[in-house]
């Protein structure tokens, strides 16, 4: 692949990796009950046919009319493939293995990637199995422009096949023998539930704070990108320091990726206020750019605590956004985190292996491409 092409497309370098990947996950959630086997079809509708989209597109909200949350995380195996090789260098394998004919050394790493390969097919899974749970919680008709698979089968049955998935995420998870690996991905699933629960439970002071919207934020959409890159350096027998810097990597990313969405709810595409769907703000949802208005504007507070449940409310609330540093703050803090994810890669270990240099440049690229979605 020329280079021309790669910085146009950050993840041709998986690109063919990609379909083995779905076609493995296929025979993992084959199922033996009918029921059970037309919900874990409905699974490929969720997640794996993503290669079937031109990979930026997921960036581009208002073509796909994807949502959120779903656009970052339909990149995830990508990245984690691309993590896998931006990782790929010498660690300190037994000195057996400096004897050993190239054919042996071959094997190891062909077997390492098939190990954290199946660290994206399990993120995978445990993602589409909060999905299936989460349209439960929301009540919601649809997913991906699909209906959601409680509007078709009904919410036990979209439960139970929820509970499916991740029970075939946790034998996958046990086939790694790896504790460590199982213990950080045990945590995603804590921390997904924290998250939602979080946000159901939220009372009117933590609401109003920052810090509790951040740790939300963290729990709900970046600790399963940035947990499961850990995981990957792990697999790779990486040290501590390169583990904390994928961690980094990840996190951040996620963090900047729902900042970024925050605004571009206000925004649109456009830089002015207004031009979003404003759809945060007519649900009540208080994010970034508001908090930061609150904290410039204390007098914002009251009008939020009422509930913006009616019109001359949110007028009121968007007027004072308008007056504020809001947007700009919260794109602000959206490029340091997008900075530090950047950095995280930087900071590894030099390589002069061009695969492994090409992969952390498209990952550096996806943390600009992050930020700059808006064009
Ligand atoms: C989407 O949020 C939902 C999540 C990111 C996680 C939901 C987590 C649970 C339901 C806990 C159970 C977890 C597992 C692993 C079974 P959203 O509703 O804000 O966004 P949406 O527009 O994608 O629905
Ligand atoms: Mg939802
Ligand atoms: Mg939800």
């Amino acid at each position: 692949t020329s280079t021309v092409e790669d910085q146009s497309d950050p993840f041709s370098l998986v690109a063919d990796e990609l379909s083995i990947l779905a076609d493995r996950l296929r025979s993992m959630v084959v199922a033996e009950v009918p029921k059970l086997a037309s919900a874990a079809e409905y699974f490929f509708k969720m997640g794996v046919e993503g290669k079937r989209f031109r990979p930026t597109a997921y960036w581009m909200r208002q073509v796909t009319g994807l949502r959120p949350l779903c656009l970052l995380l339909g990149v995830l195996k990508q990245v984690l493939l691309l993590m896998a090789t931006a990782l790929n260098m010498p660690v300190s394998v037994s000195s057996a293995d400096r004897l050993s004919p190239a054919s042996v050394v071959d094997n190891l790493e062909t077997q390492l990637r098939r190990r954290q390969q199946c660290i994206a097919e399990i993120t995978e899974m445990i993602h589409v199995a909060s999905l299936l749970h989460d349209d439960v919680l929301d009540d919601a008709d649809t997913r991906r422009g699909v209906s959601s698979l409680n509007s078709v089968m009904g919410n036990k049955l979209a439960v139970l096949a929820g509970d499916f998935l991740l029970s075939r995420a946790c034998v996958a998870l046990a086939s790694l023998h790896n504790t460590e690996v199982v213990t950080l991905l045990a945590k995603v699933v804590e921390h997904l539930v924290t998250g939602e629960t979080m946000q159901m439970t939220t009372t009117s002071e933590q609401r109003l704070n920052m810090q509790y919207y951040m740790d939300k934020t963290y729990f709900k959409t970046a600790s399963l990108i940035s947990n499961s890159c850990k995981a990957i350096a792990l697999l790779a027998g990486q040290t501590a320091e390169a583990a904390t810097l994928a961690y980094e990597y990840g996190k951040n990313l996620g963090l900047a990726y729902q900042l970024i969405d925050d605004v571009l709810d206000y925004t649109g595409t456009s830089a002015s206020l207004g031009k979003g769907s404003l759809s945060d703000i007519r649900h009540g949802i208080v994010t970034a750019p508001l908090l930061f208005a609150i904290e410039e504007f204390p007098q914002l507070s009251e009008v939020v605590q009422r509930g913006l449940d009616n019109p001359a409310d949110i007028d009121l609330a968007l007027d004072y956004l308008g007056k504020s540093q809001g947007i700009q703050k919260a794109k602000e803090l959206a490029l340091k985190h997008a900075n530090l994810a950047a950095e995280a890669i930087d900071s590894l270990p030099e390589s002069d292996d061009e695969d492994v240099r090409r992969s952390r440049r498209a990952l550096v690229d996806l943390t600009h491409r992050v930020i700059n979605r808006t064009k």
